[in-house]
């Protein structure tokens, strides 16, 4: 094992020793008026990582019948920071979705791929926006990324068209030794004119015979072809990073109808649910104000509190990403909760 040897330096520590002493006495030696404005660090801040930002529909390029590539420049001029993989969510309504980036860090321009056969409100809007168009996302976020200290310098990554995205933008940025799996059963590779000058098989079905011992993988694509993939590696906690393309999977699951009633504030709302949709789709369906970014259980920022009733937590590849905190006081993520009983949530 090789050892990190950290020096520090004599004024470092004197200065560490004297921050609260020369805090008090800036504080002390400031004028009593209260701060106006935003501090530059922040606005820097705002730009790099803004909640929300304006764009419009620069160009709408065709693959197929059914799948569109769509650029999106931003309206103010700056495009803001992203790590190739993460995704942008955009909003039609009450509905939102999130879009992984298929441009790569450095692009003047965001593209995302859109379905028009996807069971997803926002794709289907997309789909038919034209040139000129403007939509507002969130800036771009999401932990589905290649990381120098965490993950091994060769990535396989193993995906279908719906989860290509991410992986595509990832191969353009070229940090890392990248092969990619492209799994698709109908053999139709509509992504294929994409991948052009990068390492990629095409087979119609996913073999572990693929993916040697010393590497990182990816794994990109609907839920269950995530959790047949990463069932078949029986790969070790984190060798491999998931994401899960949307929509849900729910042919399964029963289409009985339950009550569902929501505490928001001093506000109730009361309205159907079933159980072959998320918990958070009943709430778009029925304008709740809920917040949601990933969509797949990932950030947290659905979280709610599950008073009364029963509902399933999907996991994929046997992980909840709740915390066990949650998991014991009843805290659930909507997005990937599906109802089994009346419920009754606190927003
Ligand atoms: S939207 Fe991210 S966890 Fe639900």
């Amino acid at each position: 094992m090789s050892r990190l040897i950290i020096r520090s330096r004599r004024e470092d520590i004197t200065r560490f020793m004297n921050l609260v002493t020369d805090r008090i006495k800036k504080i002390n030696e400031a004028e009593p008026k209260p701060v106006t404005g935003k501090y530059g660090v922040n606005v820097l801040a705002d730009k790099l990582h803004p909640k929300t930002q304006t764009l419009v529909i620069s160009d709408n390029r065709r693959l197929s019948e059914k799948t569109k590539i769509l650029s999106l420049t931003p309206a103010d001029g700056s495009l803001s920071f992203f790590r190739a993989g993460q995704s942008i969510n955009i909003k039609n309504g009450s509905f939102s979705s999130p879009f992984p980036l298929l441009s790569a860090p450095g692009e003047k321009k965001y593209e995302i791929a859109v379905f028009t056969d996807a069971n997803d409100n926002v794709s289907k809007h997309l789909f038919e926006l034209p040139v000129g168009s403007v939509i507002e996302a969130s800036g771009p976020e999401g932990l589905f990324y290649y990381s120098p200290l965490r993950d091994k310098k060769t990535v396989i990554a193993v995906c279908t068209s719906e989860g290509i995205a991410p992986i595509i933008s990832m191969a353009k940025s070229e940090d890392f030794n990248l092969k990619i799996i492209y799994c698709d059963k109908s053999q139709k590779f509509v992504f294929k004119e994409l991948l052009n000058g990068f390492t990629v098989e095409y087979t119609n079905e996913f073999s572990s015979e693929y993916i040697p011992s010393d590497c990182s993988v990816f794994i990109s694509g609907p839920a269950d072809f995530c959790e047949n993939v990463s069932s078949r590696l029986k790969l070790e906690a984190g060798r491999a990073r998931i994401h899960i393309a949307l929509p849900a999977q729910t042919e399964n699951l029963p289409d009985a109808e339950y009550k569902c009633t929501v505490i928001y504030r001093d506000k109730k709302f009361e309205f159907s649910c079933f159980g072959n949709e998320t918990v958070l789709a009943a709430f778009e369906r029925n304008s709740i104000p809920s917040p949601a970014k990933c969509k797949v259980g990932e950030c947290g920022f659905c979280r709610c509190r599950l008073i009364e009733g029963k509902v399933n937590t999907v996991t994929t590849a046997g992980i909840d990403s709740r915390r066990k905190a949650d998991k014991k006081y009843d805290f659930i993520h909507p997005c990937r909760a599906f109802a089994e009983s009346d419920i009754t949530l606190a927003l």
